[in-house]
């Protein structure tokens, strides 16, 4: 990578007291040019580095300093980005990063995200064409889900978020628009919602958030493929109706975030229609598997959500972040937010027509342009090809699950059902081992996953989401693991 320190271009800073632009744009370009090529090189040449790094105490140290008072070059500034920031970053746009649930990015959308950053364009409200934008992806999604014309969407930061708005959406459906005003108490119904052992935290922490309660969210039993179970739901459902309750929202999930299963969403959108519930799909990857032809039968029934709560930042592999929250009735979804203001009053004419604005579907008032690095990515590669990426990274979790059933230090522990597997190394005091096996494997650079716990047991857990990497990453991680498990076994041994 070059040195930017060597060739610093005091011209790229103001000129004092005035704008900040730039007194020489040509400095500035020049410099520009060189960050953009930094970046390049950092994507193009990823496989060199290690996936992660523990960070030096001198390097946190440094973002200990007091705030800058005066100016300092943009290439100095960059250079300190170069050395002490993009070194130790979280690494998923590693081909051997496979923690948590994250997306690898893509030049794309990196691209745009600059694009959208220059152009600095408020998506709040008003009338202008990055709100087309957004609304461009609000119809690409009801065309993907069967959605109605009438169905409204809106970007959030992710999928935390987007089933925080889908509770609340459901909350006024169930309490009508004056919950608004007055709180949930005056009701005196006590709404109970339902989801399944496996969902995401964000659900209870929604219910929490929105004055329900986490008390007021019935966790439901799965079976052995971790879905919910149907029969059990119903069960708590009519329990709950005859000691009075008000059951108001069913939650499902397509991807659960432990091991990737899937609801049966026909299922749950049968007992919902049947028990009059909001049906709401957390669906932070796994929704998106609606574009791979071999997995999108899987989600059949999530046409008939009430809502959909999606990451494009996950599978669609756009920078973060980019959440989304798809609402049948967009009426219910914009009178469960829209707020008249008199310094946000809507003209059919000039700057502030195009009313309803993004600000009326949710509670940001300003927002960013996280439309623009999706509408790249949708567009430059097509969703053939992004949906041929989710099925690559599914390919590739059943190799590592072949692997390791081959392999008999090593021990399955869920099934996988789309791109996550699950495993230990076998041995005594196995939890202990399999989390310094991961957290070993991390400081090494060699791969990243991250850990889960699976019934009592703790799990090397492999999520597999990002479209760098192949069979030669899936091995080297199986590879390490072993060298690893047999090192740390050994020692405990000797
Ligand atoms: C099923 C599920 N729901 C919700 C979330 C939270 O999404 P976000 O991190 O975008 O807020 C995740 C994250 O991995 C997830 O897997």
């Amino acid at each position: 990578m070059k040195n930017p320190v060597a060739q610093v271009e005091p011209e790229c800073q103001p000129r004092p007291g005035g704008s900040l632009d730039p007194s020489d744009w040509r400095a500035l370009r020049a410099q520009g040019h060189r960050m953009l090529d930094d970046m390049f090189d950092f994507v193009e040449h990823i496989r060199e580095r290690p996936v992660w790094r523990p960070i030096p105490d001198g390097v946190r140290a440094r973002f200990h300093a007091a705030v800058p008072t005066t100016p300092t070059d943009l290439a100095a500034v960059h250079d300190e980005f170069m050395r002490y920031i993009l070194p130790y970053a979280t690494g998923n746009t590693h081909p051997g990063f496979m923690g948590w649930v994250h997306g690898g990015g893509n030049v794309a959308g990196m691209l745009a995200e600059m694009l959208a950053a220059g152009l600095n364009a408020n998506l709040g409200g008003r009338d202008h064409v990055p709100i087309e934008v957004e609304r461009q992806i609000t119809h690409w999604l009801r065309q993907l889900f069967g959605f109605p014309g009438s169905a409204s969407g809106l970007f959030v930061t992710g999928t935390s978020m987007a089933n925080l708005l889908g509770v609340l959406v459901a909350r006024t459906g169930a309490l009508g628009v004056d919950v608004r005003r007055k709180g949930v108490a005056p009701s005196r119904k006590q709404l109970i919602a339902y989801t399944s052992e496996a969902a995401h935290g964000c659900i209870a922490q929604a219910m929490d958030i929105s004055g329900l309660g986490i008390d007021a969210l019935r966790v439901i039993a799965i079976n052995h493929r971790h879905q919910i179970d149907c029969d059990a739901l119903a069960r708590a459902i009519a329990e709950d109706r005859s000691a009075g309750l008000a059951p108001f929202l069913v939650v499902g999930t397509a991807g659960t975030v432990d091991i990737g299963a899937i609801d049966d969403l026909a299922a749950l959108a049968a007992i919902a229609q049947r028990e009059e519930l909001w049906f709401h799909v957390d669906g932070a990857f796994g929704a998106l598997a609606i574009l791979a032809p071999d997995l999108a039968p899987r989600l059949a029934g999530i046409a008939q959500a009430d809502s959909i709560a999606l990451d494009f930042h996950k599978w669609a592999q756009v920078p973060y972040d980019a959440g989304f929250i798809l609402v049948r009735d967009g009426v219910l979804h914009q009178s469960t937010f829209a707020a008249p203001a008199a310094y946000l009053r809507r003209e059919t004419r000039g700057l502030a027509a195009g009313s309803p604005w993004p600000c009326d579907f949710g509670p940001d008032l300003s927002r960013g342009f996280r439309a623009l690095k999706t509408w790249f990515t949708l567009k430059v590669y097509g969703t053939d090809a992004l949906g041929a990426v989710i099925s690559h990274t599914c390919a590739l979790a059943r190799h590592l699950e072949s692997r390791i059933l081959a392999t008999p230090e090593l021990e399955l522990l869920a099934p996988v059902e789309l791109n996550i597997v699950c495993f230990r190394y076998r041995g005594d005091d196995a939890d202990r081992l399999n989390a310094r096996i991961v957290a070993d494997l991390q400081e090494s650079g060699v791969c990243a996953p991250s850990t889960t716990r699976i019934g009592d047991d703790l799990a090397i857990r492999a999520a597999i989401v990002n479209h760098r990497t192949e069979r030669r990453d899936v091995d080297a991680l199986l590879d390490a693991v072993l060298a690893c498990g047999g090192a740390v076994a050994s020692s405990c041994a000797a």
